[in-house]
């Protein structure tokens, strides 16, 4: 493929594949090795329309580590504060001949649209309440590496589903894993289309959570919800907070997941998210950079193929 904009679009095999190169991108300290001749000679622009602290950090580091030249835009201090718009800002860019374009924007399709504009290879990296694709697939790396499968697994997301491209992402690609699936979360925050997806829906974490092996928090994403019900964070820890007691109705080896930012106290509670014998939210994080290299990777490699057959005259 020639862009990585969802989970949607890839097979099981084409999510192994990736998954199996990320884990070769990872040395025995979960440390990514640097491997700099597989983007050289490549240009890597960050575009972020919206806050990022891991997204942009990893993508930025995982083309460090193969050689590309990374240019991180300002969106700030761009000329989409002056009005250009996305298209125009995209088509300027594309005129310098990047090869690889990383993208976040607050609108869900931005990207979809944006890689229709565009020469080069386009990476999702989050739109508004689409996808977030490289996120769904450092979890799966996170669980494959703790749980030895990514198959046959009961993985209950939490929290505000309704806002969550991590809880779309996350849930196309289990399913197409064969897992069990099952979102906790009040009906507020639980888009009726997600059931179409297999999952099975609960109102209360402690039946939501009963036997599950892969516990996974979702951020209350305030900011998303357009003046629509808020629900008290007070209220809210009560009822969906991950605590110890909630956590007890998982099974004993379960591993709690958060994609970060994390709200502590809101959706779960700081000791948990900071127990390392059950959270494993700082390997999510380091698994983020291994994943963003074994995407590039492959782009990389589809899009030299493509210009290979270009030069060649061949007609694809
Ligand atoms: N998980 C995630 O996308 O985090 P950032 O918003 O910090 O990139």
């Amino acid at each position: 493929q020639r862009h990585l904009l969802g989970i949607e679009p890839l097979s099981p095999q084409e999510i192994l594949t990736i998954l199996d190169l990320a884990d070769r991108y990872v040395d025995l300290n979960r440390r990514t090795v640097k491997r700099t001749d597989v983007l050289e000679g490549l240009t890597q622009i960050n575009m972020f329309f919206e806050n990022s602290t891991r997204t942009q950090s990893s993508f930025e580091l995982a083309g460090k580590r193969l050689g590309a030249d990374v240019m991180n835009m300002s969106m700030q201090t761009s000329s989409v504060k002056k009005g250009e718009t996305l298209i125009d800002t995209a088509l300027t860019l594309n005129a310098m001949h990047p090869d690889l374009l990383v993208v976040r924007h607050p609108n869900s399709g931005a990207v979809n649209l944006l890689a229709s504009k565009v020469e080069c290879a386009v990476l999702n990296a989050g739109d508004g309440r689409h996808e977030h694709p490289t996120q769904a697939l450092l979890d799966a790396l996170t669980i494959r590496r703790k749980k030895g499968r990514i198959q046959r697994l009961t993985v209950a997301i939490c929290g505000d589903i309704a806002h969550s491209r991590v809880a779309r992402s996350n849930l196309i690609l289990l399913g197409k894993m064969e897992n069990r699936i099952r979102l906790i979360g009040p009906p507020t925050l639980m888009p009726a289309g997600f059931k179409e997806f297999g999952a099975e829906v609960y109102e209360d974490m402690n039946e939501g959570l009963k036997d599950a092996d892969v516990v996974m928090m979702l951020r209350l994403q305030k900011e998303r919800m357009d003046g629509g019900f808020i629900p008290s964070e007070r209220e809210y820890f009560h009822r969906y907070g991950l605590d110890a007691a909630k956590l007890s109705h998982a099974r004993p080896d379960a591993i709690v997941m958060h994609p970060g930012p994390m709200n502590r106290g809101v959706e779960i509670d700081g000791e948990i998210a900071d127990d390392i014998n059950r959270s494993v939210i700082q390997e999510q994080v380091e698994m983020g950079v291994a994943v963003r290299m074994a995407c590039m990777d492959l782009l990389a490699q589809n899009l030299r193929a493509e210009r290979g057959r270009a030069l060649n005259g061949e007609t694809y």
